[in-house]
């Protein structure tokens, strides 16, 4: 194992533990009723279990969504199959994915950031390129990148294989000089063999790269859970804690208004109050893109198949755990100083409030969340 990997390790068991650590000191947390409910008493009121029985039968019987008027939102239901891709163009797409000789200095592959043991992210708060540079946003995973429309946190890539490019020339990342790649390719490696396999001759082209490495990447999603088990109605997949949380998810919590679909997302751009506007590390998200002033600090809604492997959280990677970021919705995320002006003074979306969750609704969201 190299010794980046073991650190990577290490610090995802040091999470965990301290995860769990904060998991035991909620166990004595009060409850709803008022009394001390330990973490895996059944739920105490009767209205509670009559909820609970609604999602163990057909979707129909599911209590209503709480989504605001006007949200376009559709109900959670069993993942779509991938789209079907030629087997040779994965094969190919792959072995790239994995060559670091795709860098200027030949030591960084698409997988040094994108690890398939993170679900295809890299366990870091920012992206760490050529000469160990930090790049200014955290990875995303590529669970499910089949499905997303716009790429990137800003949504500046319309498709896979023009998005392949960009991280290979970006002198952040890969580093390298586009021109440069089809030479070395074409010259010191066997892939003008393997394209003529491929694509019926030699020629080692810009396009023929991003077709290859956009079919492996389609092919990518997040592995099967207990959840889809439970969404394609084996009901008794989900504990009842795992399904009050899914309660929660769909009404209280207010998740649904953006987190909807069998993606968890409807791919739409939101400012949620985490991109330090008006400060030092502001990212001005989706209007670098747009030049529209009202996408000042909106960032795509990601999905959130496979969300408890893909820490730390959000573009800039600022949440280390999974509570983290739940204790920042339900605090309604950070708001305007009174008396700020300029991009400071503006708010974060409308559709997110303090959604005012006790302790144990926030254990029961969590464990729901690591169904997914
Ligand atoms: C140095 C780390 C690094 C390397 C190497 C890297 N990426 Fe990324 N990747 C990132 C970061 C950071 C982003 C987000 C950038 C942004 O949104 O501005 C990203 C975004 C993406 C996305 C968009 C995902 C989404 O949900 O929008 C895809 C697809 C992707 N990378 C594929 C690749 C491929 C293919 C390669 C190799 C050719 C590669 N990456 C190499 C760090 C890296
Ligand atoms: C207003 C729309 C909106 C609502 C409501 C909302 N989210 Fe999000 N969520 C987003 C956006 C946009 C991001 C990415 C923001 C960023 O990185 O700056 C995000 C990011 C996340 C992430 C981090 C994902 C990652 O890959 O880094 C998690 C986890 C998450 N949301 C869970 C939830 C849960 C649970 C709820 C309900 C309590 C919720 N969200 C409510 C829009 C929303």
């Amino acid at each position: 194992m190299s010794s980046e990997r073991l650190g990577r390790t290490l610090r995802a068991a040091l999470a965990t533990g301290l995860l769990w650590a904060a998991n035991a000191g909620m166990a004595e947390d009060i409850g709803p009723s008022g009394r001390a409910s330990p973490k895996s008493s059944p739920p105490s009121a009767a209205a509670s279990d009559d909820v609970t029985q609604a999602y163990r039968g057909p979707r129909s019987g599911w209590p209503a969504a709480q989504v605001d008027a006007g949200v376009r939102w559709e109900e959670l239901s069993p993942r779509p199959a991938l789209p079907a891709v030629p087997a040779t163009l994965v094969t190919l797409g792959e072995q790239l994915f994995f060559d670091p000789r795709l860098s200027r200095d030949r030591t960084l592959s698409c997988a040094s950031c994108h690890a398939p043991h993170l679900g295809f992210s890299d366990g870091r708060r920012l992206a760490l390129g050529q000469d160990a540079q930090a790049g200014p946003r955290n990875t995303p995973h590529l669970m499910g990148v089949a499905f997303v429309p716009q790429l990137m946190w800003d949504g500046r890539a319309a498709d896979l294989e023009s998005q392949a490019l960009m991280p290979i020339a970006n002198p952040v990342e890969m580093a390298m000089d586009l021109q440069a790649l089809q030479q070395r390719l074409a010259r010191e490696t066997d892939y003008p063999r393997r394209f003529k396999d491929v694509f019926g001759d030699d020629a080692v082209t810009l396009s023929r790269l991003g077709k290859a490495l956009a079919a492996f990447e389609r092919r990518i999603e997040a592995p099967r859970t207990r959840f889809d088990d439970f969404i394609e109605g084996q009901t008794a997949a989900l504990s009842d804690q795992e399904i009050r949380g899914l309660h929660l998810f769909r009404t209280k919590a207010r998740c649904m208004n953006c987190h909807s679909g069998p993606q968890f997302t409807q791919h739409e751009f939101h400012q949620i109050g985490m991109s330090a506007l008006g400060r030092r590390l502001q990212d001005l998200g989706r209007q670098g893109t747009t030049g529209r002033p009202e996408d000042a600090g909106a960032f795509r809604t990601p999905s959130l198949r496979g969300i408890a492997r893909t820490a730390p959280y959000f573009h800039n990677g600022i949440t280390p755990t999974l509570r983290g970021v739940l204790e920042s919705y339900n605090a309604g995320m950070p708001q305007p100083p009174k008396n700020a002006q300029g991009l400071m003074a503006i708010p974060p979306s409308p559709l997110i409030r303090p959604i005012q969750l006790n302790a144990r609704e926030l254990q029961d969201l969590e464990a729901f969340l690591r169904t997914l």
